[in-house]
């Protein structure tokens, strides 16, 4: 996927609920501008990288791009869970993330328990990829340091497509 590393940005949205409540794995949905703009080139599947919440600290994350073929959605999401416990939800704030790198394809598993362990797998893949000099080194980019919630919507999106011109 010669498009990763994918940065991108937008206001976290209210998904079905399931995150939290079925799999105790909480999940951060992006709108669908953000979905629509992905490149054709990352597929959907199961992702790794960097997010951060508003102006808050980076931390590792997984990230699930497509329609969760466990509960047949009908429409594409891209959903975030970020590595960290936070005290609040954080609907209508801004997540940054940059997905660095593909871990497998979505699947349809026989029970939800085989589904929580295939995502705890994940979780624990993405924290030691990550440690990888060249995956530590985006969690320091510009992209997250120059981030402010108070620049203007369009500061923040051009400064998104600068990045992934790399
Ligand atoms: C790392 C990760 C891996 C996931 N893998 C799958 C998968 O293989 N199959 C699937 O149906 N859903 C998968 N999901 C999506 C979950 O089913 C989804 O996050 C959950 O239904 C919560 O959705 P909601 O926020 O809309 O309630 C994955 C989610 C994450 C974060």
């Amino acid at each position: 996927m010669r498009s990763l590393p994918f940065f991108c940005r937008g206001e976290v949205i209210r998904g079905f609920g399931r995150g939290s409540k079925e799999l105790g794995i909480p999940t951060a949905n992006f709108p669908d501008s953000v979905v629509e703009n992905l490149p054709s080139d990352i597929n959907t599947g199961i992702y790794y990288g960097w997010a951060c919440v508003g102006n808050g600290d980076v931390h590792k994350m997984v990230m699930s791009i497509g329609w969760n073929p466990y509960y047949k959605n009908t429409k594409k999401s891209m959903e975030t869970h970020v590595i960290h416990s936070f005290n609040e939800d954080f609907y209508g704030e801004i997540l940054s993330v940059v997905m660095v790198g593909y871990i497998r394809p979505e699947r349809s598993y026989t029970s939800l328990e085989a589904l929580i362990a295939a995502i705890n797998n994940d979780i624990e893949e993405a924290k030691v990829k990550l440690e990888l000099p060249e995956h530590l080194k985006l969690r320091d980019s510009n992209f997250f340091t120059r981030f402010s919630s108070d620049l203007p919507s369009t500061t923040a999106s051009s400064s998104q497509t600068i990045m992934n011109g790399h």
